[in-house]
């Protein structure tokens, strides 16, 4: 059986590495999605361990469709009496990219046809009551090239169950995965977010280091197919709770200016069962100070200035951190954010970017992991000056934005202490 796991566009490698890891075998790495072979017991396995999977799907075909007829036959042509019974429902949605059959609509009611027409074929009616199973079948036209798949996930898979609630602009929970894991997290180096806001790089670090699997506290639409035994989830949920480690030292800070978004940090730490890792407190990033003594690295997403704050603000804020995070020297700094001139804000060029998307909103995923050498910073400077990188601070200096200040509470040490929990949670 191939089946086929979809992610946000520039997380496909990270994903390849995750299914390489539950011993499964890849076919191929299209931009959103990579397909790979599985058995039916596979489906419960990558939908509770796959962390930066958005769906499973079943492939049931792949063909070459260019008019509404080819779709209709290369649809009519695949068993889908294997999975579809006679009482079941099954909606169709889909997307079309770079293909001749652009109306999703029209897809969408010639797909349904072709079904109802095999499955009339196969049980001997004509009329579908769709009361039983839900089967959401999904079409995918990639250049003229169809692919006709079952949905096993149901609810999108960033969706934990840990974050009923959330801050103003949080990540999805997939991409903080991406972004915690690109940073390595271990018990030897302290994880610190400082624009934690509901806590999802955190959380999604602390159960990283645990090898808490994001799956467990949640259902998934496969749980209800006849053809995956029940036995198979409790097999899965079994293996995947054996990887767990109860005692893990990894430790996480998280804090944020706003302390009214801490006790839904907390809330969400507790319900995703990492709260012992975590440390809740409230700080301005911008004046923060390293813990001496300690490795680490701080892991964040600033607001943008696009849907939080004002983006002169947000530039200021830029500043600042550059100012700041350099006496974390030598910690590792990952930095996401919309703004794709940060660098230049920040004032320092990063060792490596990567271009992510949250959700449909495009993001540069900066990192800083090489020792801050400023003669390289010099030259550098010179460089962007000489191509005209500078034209924009020079606009903002002659147009008076940059005497505007950045009012925030200052960080007091005392508030670097642990957060209280709120009453009532133990
Ligand atoms: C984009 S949100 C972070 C969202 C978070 N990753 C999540 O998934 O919920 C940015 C956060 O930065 C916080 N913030 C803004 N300015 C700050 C500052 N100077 N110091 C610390 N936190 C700040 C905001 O309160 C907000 O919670």
């Amino acid at each position: 059986m191939i089946l086929a796991a979809t992610c946000l566009f520039g997380l496909e490698k990270q994903l390849g590495e995750e299914i390489d890891a539950l011993g499964l075998k890849r076919i191929e790495t299209i931009d959103g999605r990579v397909l790979f072979e599985g058995e039916e017991k596979d489906i419960p396995r990558v939908n509770i361990n796959l962390r930066l999977a958005e769906r499973v799907f079943i492939v049931l075909g792949r063909f070459h469709a260019e008019s509404f007829t080819e779709l209709f036959d290369g649809t009519n042509a695949i068993r889908w009496e294997d999975w579809i019974g006679k009482f079941d429902e099954f909606p169709v949605t889909g997307h079309s990219i770079k293909s001749k059959l652009t109306s999703i609509p029209d897809c969408q009611s010639i797909v349904k046809k072709a079904i109802v027409d095999r499955l009339s074929g196969a049980y001997g009616i004509s009329w579908f009551d769709e009361t039983g199973v839900k089967y959401k079948v999904e079409f995918f036209i990639l250049k003229d090239e169809a692919m006709l798949m079952i949905d096993t996930s149901g609810v999108a898979l960033h969706k934990r169950g840990y974050r009923p609630e959330a801050g103003a602009a949080p990540l999805r929970e997939t991409l903080a995965a991406s972004i915690a894991l690109t940073s390595r997290p271990s018990e030897d180096i302290l994880f610190w977010d400082p624009f934690c806001g509901s806590g999802t790089i955190a959380i999604e670090a602390a159960m990283i280091a645990r090898k808490i699997a994001p799956g467990l506290n949640r259902e998934f639409s496969s749980m209800a197919f006849p053809r995956i035994d029940k036995k198979l989830w409790t097999l899965a949920e079994e293996e995947a709770r054996g990887f767990e480690i109860k005692d893990s030292k990894f430790e996480v800070w998280a804090s944020d200016i706003d302390e009214d978004i801490l006790d839904v940090t907390y809330e969400n730490a507790l319900r995703a069962g990492v709260e012992d890792n975590i440390n809740i407190f409230c700080a301005d990033a911008t004046k923060i100070e390293k813990p001496s003594d300690r490795r680490g690295s701080i892991v964040c997403n600033p607001p943008y200035g696009e849907r939080m704050g004002d983006m002169f603000e947000v530039e200021q804020l830029y500043r600042e951190l550059g100012r700041s995070f350099k006496n974390f020297e030598p910690w590792h700094i990952y930095v996401i954010t919309s703004c794709d001139y940060f660098e230049r804000l920040y004032g320092r060029r990063a060792d490596k970017t990567r271009k992510l998307y949250n959700g449909m909103l495009p993001c540069v995923f900066y990192q800083f992991f090489k020792p801050y050498d400023p003669s390289i910073h010099a030259i550098r400077k010179q460089f962007d000056k000489n191509r005209g990188f500078d034209d924009k601070r020079n606009f903002e200096k002659n147009n008076g934005f940059e005497k505007k200040h950045y009012d925030k509470k200052p960080f007091d040490k005392k508030d670097h202490q642990n957060y209280k929990k709120p009453k009532g949670t133990k």
